[in-house]
């Protein structure tokens, strides 16, 4: 199943967790939309070749969605009778922490086997350096922030960029070092409104013509990206302001390579760590090789960003 928020490159795990199925001759069905899916008996018999070109494909062909009724103990007593009915003996779930969170409550009240594969753009699991889609959506949301340059430096104008992350600050924080943004503001670390008024009065003494200001939708300002436009125009009248919020279209696209050789990696693994008889592991990325920690420690590590990085983007804006 693929849950939460979709992720480019999901289709890709399908296929591999499909194709690595048919390998070793093992059966497989799709669930769709997630654990709403499990709890209904939404099914799909799915073979080698009913994944055939979706490799290349955004969003997820078994659908996604974040279960309420999951939560509760009749969902999951619903979703346990159907993976019964259907004699289904292992679970792939790929997902971010919501999902993961679920899977090891199931586990514990059913002792069902379940491998995680990490798929979200935010970037935020522990237990591996890259989740699914997340450089497809660094690509997407940097090519969109040069775009916005072009105009930004035609009318000598100030910016601030929206990108996702309520929770972490990893696709802006690195779309800003590769879009060059004069400021980067994350949900980790408060860099302070000061700090951001006197980085951008500095940007047009030294004779910047435009100004970029990469906001993570999450970001510890506390303000949200137009507050902080507003809160520039009153404090810096001399700069033209404007917002852009990149949303929903940074989740679309066609997966990257890196994202689909990643998502080819992680099913197979799954699969195999089924077949050993492993349960209640999250397959990751670590120094190129592919690893396993267990959901609840990946839940539990939370995230930590990069502050080498931040330091380079600090040494950027002089
Ligand atoms: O977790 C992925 C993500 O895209 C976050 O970056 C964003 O905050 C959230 O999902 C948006 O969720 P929804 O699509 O449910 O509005």
């Amino acid at each position: 199943m693929t849950s939460g928020g979709d992720a480019p490159g999901m289709n890709a795990a399908i296929r591999s967790v499909v194709r690595a199925c048919a390998y070793y001759r093992v059966s497989c069905v799709g669930i769709y939309r997630g654990y709403e899916g499990l709890i209904e008996g939404d099914f799909i018999e799915l073979t080698a070749r009913s994944v055939n070109n979706i490799i290349n494909k955004g969003g997820t062909v078994l659908k996604s969605a974040r279960s309420q009724e999951f939560r509760t103990k009749e969902g999951r007593a619903k979703a346990f009778e159907h993976l019964q009915e259907n004699e289904i003996e292992a679970m792939v779930v790929i997902g971010g922490d919501g999902s993961f969170t679920g899977a090891v409550i199931f586990n514990e009240e059913y002792n069902f086997p379940i491998i995680g594969i990490p798929g979200t753009i935010d970037n935020d699991i522990f237990g591996t350096s890259h989740t699914l889609g997340y450089d497809t959506a660094l690509n997407t949301a940097v090519e969109a922030i040069d775009k916005i340059r072009d105009t930004a430096s035609s009318h000598n104008r100030l910016f601030f960029v929206e990108v996702m992350g309520r929770d972490a600050g990893f696709i802006a924080l690195n779309a800003g070092v590769g879009a060059g943004a004069e400021e980067i503001l994350i949900p980790e670390e408060d860099l302070g409104l000061d700090r951001m008024l006197e980085s951008l009065k500095k940007s047009r003494r030294t004779g910047k013509s435009s100004s970029i200001v990469v906001v993570a939708e999450g970001d510890k300002s506390g303000k949200n990206v137009y507050e902080l436009a507003q809160y520039v125009e009153e404090n810096l009248p001399e700069y033209d302001v404007r917002v852009s919020v990149l949303g929903h279209m940074q989740r679309g696209g066609s997966p990257s390579c890196f994202d689909r050789v990643l998502a080819s990696r992680l099913g197979v693994k799954s699969v195999e760590l089924l077949l050993d008889g492993k349960t209640n592991l999250m397959v990751g990325l670590k120094d190129n090789e592919v690893i396993s920690t267990s959901i609840a420690e990946a839940i539990k590590g939370g995230h930590s960003i990069n502050q080498e990085l931040l330091r380079v983007s600090d040494i950027m804006t002089t």
